[in-house]
């Protein structure tokens, strides 16, 4: 799965257009997708035909409550293309939480909870970098950023990079930037000089596609349907039909640490210098412990300890191979809700998975 945060701080640079058209690009390839929209104007769920009475649950409550999930709110867009819808609640989130420890990592622990069967998580993000930009980004693997021809924008994109250099740096977050060319119309001279700048400035994560300037955009968004629906034979179309192969063709660079790291925390325990971190969700507990093979099943487990964000860790070593486990929750067994990999067990449930190379 891969998770990609669309940002940028100028407004109306085309993370939306793009974040939509991307989503329904990469699901007519035979992806399942999910386009997360976490913008309190909430365009990307308008521009796929949804208003606020189609929806009661919304990324809003993503946020806001430890028991509401993807597949709770999630609406049926098409086939194999799913949308979190937002509104104008969403604005409440940053008040909200004001006062809340680890307030960044909302979404990305609600995802980590969640079933997430996806191939591509989209997230578009508000014309800001605040809480819900810097909650989309730690969520994220990658982030595109969507640039249309002119010098501000230019300037956004460097005010981006920085803006990853500072989460690199203070919690040791990489993602890998692309950026994309949106809304481009290549014939006037200052449009090519701001192509040759970019290509300079951003050869390596500037994208070959361009994303032209065309009527449709508007024309589909209007009537609630991407331009691949609308019309696929328009430019439009092609342009994001060529994104979508781009993006899907790019081998992800495997030098980023951190995009194995969010593979590994969506499945479970994660490798870390002294052993392997087993880390459980649940901050109502009064007592977490883990029981496996790596113990014979110890009925009282291997007791683990609560961090102050309520999630309860423990580092074990385990020797290489796969390892059954099941977390035991004041005294209830559990497979573990956030690692995707079970096996049936002798008693009727499932065992967590985690294989250590
Ligand atoms: N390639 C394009 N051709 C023509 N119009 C476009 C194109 N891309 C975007 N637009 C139009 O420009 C406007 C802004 O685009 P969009 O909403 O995608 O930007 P945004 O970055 O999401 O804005 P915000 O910062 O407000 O979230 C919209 O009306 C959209 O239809
Ligand atoms: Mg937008």
């Amino acid at each position: 799965m891969r998770v990609i945060a669309l940002a940028n701080q100028k407004g109306g640079c085309g993370k939306t257009t793009c974040a939509t058209n991307l989503a329904a690009a990469l699901a007519t390839r035979n992806n399942k997708v999910l386009l997360i929209d976490n913008d309190p104007q909430g365009h990307a769920t308008l521009a796929y035909g949804f208003r606020e009475r189609d929806f009661s649950l919304s990324t809003y409550d993503l946020y806001l409550t430890s028991d509401i999930l993807v597949e709770d709110a999630f609406l049926e867009v098409d086939r194999n293309l799913h949308l979190v819808p937002a509104g104008i609640e969403l604005s409440a989130v940053e008040q909200e939480l004001a006062r809340e420890k680890d307030k960044e990592r909302r979404l990305r622990n609600n995802l980590r909870r969640s079933a997430m069967p996806y191939d591509y998580v989209l997230i578009d993000c508000p014309p800001s970098v605040g809480l819900l930009t810097f909650n989309a980004l730690l969520a994220s693997g990658e982030v595109l950023i969507p640039v249309d021809p002119s010098y501000s924008s230019l300037q956004a994109v460097r005010k981006m990079r920085e803006t990853l250099a500072v989460l690199r740096e203070k919690s040791g977050h990489d993602l890998v930037p692309h950026v994309v060319m949106s809304d481009f119309d290549t014939r006037p001279l200052f449009v090519r000089r701001i192509m040759a700048e970019l290509d300079e400035e951003f050869g390596l994560e500037l994208l070959d596609t361009i994303v032209h300037h065309t009527v449709r955009f508007r024309e589909a968004a209007g009537l609630g349907q991407s331009v691949i629906r609308y019309d696929a034979e328009s430019r439009g179309a092609l342009d994001f039909r060529d994104l979508a192969r781009e993006i899907s063709g790019q081998e992800v660079d495997l030098e980023v640490s951190d995009l194995g790291r969010w593979e590994t925390l969506l499945h479970g325990p994660r490798v870390v210098t002294d052993g392997l971190l087993f880390e459980a969700d649940f901050p109502g507990a009064k007592r977490v412990a883990v029981t496996g093979d790596f113990c014979s099943w110890s009925a009282s487990g291997l007791p683990m300890s609560r961090r102050t964000d309520g999630v309860w860790e423990c580092r074990l070593q385990l020797g290489s191979g796969q390892h059954q486990y099941r977390y035991i929750v004041d005294g209830t067994w559990l497979p573990d809700p956030s690692n995707a990999q079970t096996v049936p067990n002798e008693f009727g449930g499932a065992n967590s998975v985690v294989v250590v190379a």
